[in-house]
Order: structure tokens, then C-alpha cells, then sequence
């Protein structure tokens, strides 16, 4: 896990996120991810994927009418709220084939062992048991599969940095296990992934204080028209101290709402008259008049758009189709890596001394979690050839390579007890790679 702020995000990293599209964006959305992301999104060097997650959104609804209507409200918020889809990739996860077939690349290196204790799946197995039902009564193979599927999104665009809220934290830990399994298996081709976490970003609470939430059903929708925002505001729970007691900000829902969209110094004034003990429904005013101010142009684009669902689609076409430049290609290389391959190709060990013509084979030095440190060797088309077993120090590991690139494949024997034997590699295909790097060496 990661923890940054806008402003330190480096050159050439890659952003992805995903919107799982169930119900209509509320202003803790607002607050806690749309506002966040269209910021970062124009930051110069970062290189942003959004997408509407809609695949997810089955594990969860099996309403279609509803599915439709919330991934054009979620997309038209985004768009309303300034995301660019000129600069960004904005694309509906549904209309990547890709992903599906990388889930299944992926759901072959999972242990289901690791899914059983996924959270989301592990609550619903200990709320049935609690209950004293059957473990995985009305649990869906879908949910039971959500992080693969996550891991697809993510691994599909080597995303380096995925900002989300702190549930989805193992999702991401998963993803980065599932890239880690399957370049061991196959060959670097996935980046590791790492979340991104914002702590600058509060959890808004909702009308009742706790925290804004579908789930709760005390949220406030973002684009909700002008007089049923002042209605909704109004409803805002407050402790009952009459007009001219001073007020407490701290634990006061109305306050932190206001802080999230208000600059410092109209803070500072809210909080002074809050102590000269303004009237709650002045300071509720106050908030409508806020975030109307925040929300109002933003608003009518939104109504525009809505009331355009085919531009919308159109641009989301456009989005998928600047995904899709990125996941074919690389779909192929996945699925040549693991050998779902043409037939008419010569298998990878027999092609091996056409391969080492394109590509030099090469040694990579790695630490492993368990803090030791590992190599292994790859040839020229990223397929595994030799793997170590763990050393205790970089040094170690090191001078095993130095032996392999100064004798060959006569080193293999006085190393035998340090390396891990890989299954379907031939000793000629590793002797082919050690020679051909052996008098590559300067
Ligand atoms: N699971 C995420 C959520 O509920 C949504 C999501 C799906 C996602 N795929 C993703 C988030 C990939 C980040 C990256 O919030």
C-alpha cells in the first residue's frame, strides 16, 4: 500500500480505478473519488484509466434497467465533473472482451485457498454460519471470483497505482499475488500494482453521521435539483441546542460536510459561528448555499448530457477503442505465454535458436517475500528457463550467476542444490541460452 498526496505523483505512472456501476453518485462519491480523481487526472504526468465497472455491478444487482440507468448516471457525473476524456482512457469494462479472458488467465494462478478469505466472501460465509445456515448459502460464484476479475482490470493495464477507499486494500494485495504467480510461471509481463490511498480525502458522513453510504440510505444524491438539496440538508441530524448556544464542530456531520467543500478561511467562519452559536438552520443555509455554489454548473452540464445518452455511449466507444489498442496486443502475448498458441508455430523449446536470434537471454535478480533473494532465467522470448532457490544475500545470488555466465551449462552441476527445477524446460534449451549468453560475454 501507498499513501500519497495529488502533488507527488512521479513521471510516467499509470492511474487505474474502477466504478462499480450500482445506484446514482452521491456527494460522498463526490467528495471521496470523482472530485479526487478529476483533480489528479489533470495533473501533466499522469497517465489515467477510469472505467465503469459493470461486470462488477452483476455480482450485485440483478436489475438490467437499473444497471443501465446508474452506468449513465456514473458516467455522465464523471464527465460533468470535469474528466477529460481527451487526456484520459474512460471506458466501460463490458466493452473490454479482453478482461473476461484475462480473469480466466488469472483464475488459473489464483488458490481458491487465497478467495476463501477474501472479505467481501468471508463476511457472507460468517454471517450464514452465525446463522447457522450452509456456509455459502445465496453466495454467487461471482462474488466468490470478484477479485480475479478486479485483478483482470488492473493487471490488463499495468496500472501502477490504483486509488481506492481502505476496503478494497486486499483486492489490490491480491492482484499484485496474481501478477507475481503468473510472472513467475510465464514470463515478466505484468506490473505489480500497489493502492493508493488518500489520506487527504475525509469520509464524508451522510444525513444520520454515519457515513455517507447507499448501504445506510442517507446519502445525498450529487445532482439532485436545487430545492430537494435544501430539503435533503435540511434533514441533516443536529443535537437540539437552541439558537445562541454555542455549537460543537467536533462530531457535527453538518460541519464536516461544509469543511469538504468550503476553502480554510470560510471554515475558520463557519467554526466561529458555530461557538457564537449560530441557529442550526442558518447554518444549514449556509451548507445548502455552499456546495449549490460547488454543484450548480456542474449540474446543468449533467442534465445536458443525460438528456444525451448517445453522446455519452459514443464517447465511451472512444474510450474503449484507446483501451483496446492496449489489450489486444497484450492479450496475445499473454496468451502466446502461456501457449495457447497456433499451431503452425514451432513449440517455444524447439524454436529456441530461432528465439535467442531475436532476443538475448537474460538473468533477473529479485527478492522474494520472504526476504530472500532469488533469479532466475529467462530467454530472449521472457520464458522461464532456470529459477534459484532462495540466497541469503544479493551476493550470493550474484556469484551463482557469474558461475553460470562463465562456464555454462558445466556450472549447472556444481549448483544443483540451488536451483529449482522449472517443468517442460530441457537441459539442451538452457545449455542453448547459457551458450549463446556465454559468448555474448564481453
Ligand atoms: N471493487 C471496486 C469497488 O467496489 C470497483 C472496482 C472494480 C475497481 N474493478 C476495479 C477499483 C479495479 C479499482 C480497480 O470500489
Amino acid at each position: 500500500m501507498m499513501i500519497m498526496t495529488n502533488k507527488q505523483t512521479s513521471a510516467s505512472q499509470r492511474f487505474l480505478t474502477g466504478i462499480t456501476t450500482t445506484g446514482t453518485p452521491h456527494l460522498g462519491n463526490f467528495v471521496g473519488s470523482i472530485r479526487p480523481s478529476v483533480a489528479a487526472s489533470k495533473g501533466a504526468s499522469a497517465e489515467s484509466f477510469y472505467f465503469l465497472a459493470d461486470y462488477h455491478a452483476l455480482i450485485k444487482c440483478d436489475e438490467p434497467a437499473r444497471i443501465q440507468q446508474s452506468t449513465l448516471e456514473i458516467a455522465a457525473s464523471w464527465l460533468a465533473a470535469g474528466l477529460d476524456p481527451e487526456r484520459v482512457t474512460f471506458y466501460r469494462q463490458s466493452d473490454i472482451p479482453e478482461i473476461p479472458e484475462l480473469t480466466w488467465l488469472l483464475t488459473c494462478v489464483t488458490a481458491k485457498g487465497v478467495l476463501n478469505r477474501a472479505h467481501a466472501y468471508k463476511a457472507s460465509v460468517d454471517k450464514n454460519t452465525a446463522a447457522g445456515n450452509d456456509p455459502d448459502a445465496d453466495v454467487s460464484a461471482g462474488l466468490f471470483m470478484y477479485p480475479v476479475l478486479m485483478g483482470a482490470d488492473i493487471l490488463m493495464f499495468k496500472a501502477h497505482h490504483v486509488p481506492v477507499g481502505r476496503d478494497q486494500i486486499q483486492h489490490i494485495e491480491m492482484a499484485r499475488d496474481m501478477a507475481q504467480r503468473f510472472n513467475h510461471l510465464y514470463g515478466e509481463h505484468f506490473v505489480l500494482p500497489q493502492a493508493l490511498i488518500e489520506e487527504s480525502v475525509a469520509l464524508l458522513p451522510g444525513l444520520d453521521g454515519r457515513k455517507m453510504s447507499k448501504s445506510y440510505d442517507n446519502t445525498i444524491p450529487l445532482f439532485t435539483p436545487r430545492e430537494q438539496l435544501k430539503k435533503l440538508i435540511a434533514g441533516i441530524v443536529t443535537d437540539s441546542r437552541t439558537p445562541g448556544a454555542p455549537k460543537d464542530t467536533e462530531g457535527s456531520a453538518l460541519f464536516q460536510i461544509y469543511q469538504a467543500f468550503a476553502s480554510a478561511q470560510e471554515t475558520a467562519t463557519l467554526r466561529k459561528a458555530f461557538a457564537e452559536g449560530i441557529a442550526w438552520g442558518d447554518a444549514k443555509h449556509m451548507l445548502f448555499e455552499r456546495i449549490d455554489r460547488e454543484v450548480a454548473p456542474m449540474r446543468e452540464h449533467y442534465q445536458a448530457l443525460i438528456g444525451n445518452p448517445a453522446k455519452i455511449e459514443a464517447s465511451l466507444l472512444a474510450g474503449a477503442d484507446k483501451a483496446r489498442q492496449l489489450a489486444t496486443p497484450f492479450m496475445r502475448e499473454l496468451r502466446q505465454a502461456v501457449g495457447l498458441r497456433k499451431l503452425a508455430a514451432a513449440p517455444a523449446a524447439a524454436a529456441k535458436s530461432k528465439a535467442a536470434k531475436t532476443s538475448e537471454p537474460v538473468f533477473k535478480q529479485y527478492r522474494e517475500a520472504d526476504g530472500k533473494f532469488h533469479f532466475k532465467l529467462l530467454d530472449g522470448q521472457g520464458q522461464l528457463l532456470l529459477q534459484s532457490h532462495g540466497f541469503e544475500s544479493p551476493k550470493e545470488a550474484g556469484k551463482a550467476i557469474a558461475l553460470l555466465q562463465a562456464q555454462g551449462e558445466a556450472a549447472l552441476a556444481t549448483l544443483q542444490q540451488s536451483l529449482q527445477p522449472v517443468p517442460g524446460v530441457t537441459a539442451e534449451a538452457i545449455a542453448a541460452a547459457l551458450h549463446l549468453r556465454t559468448s555474448a560475454a564481453p
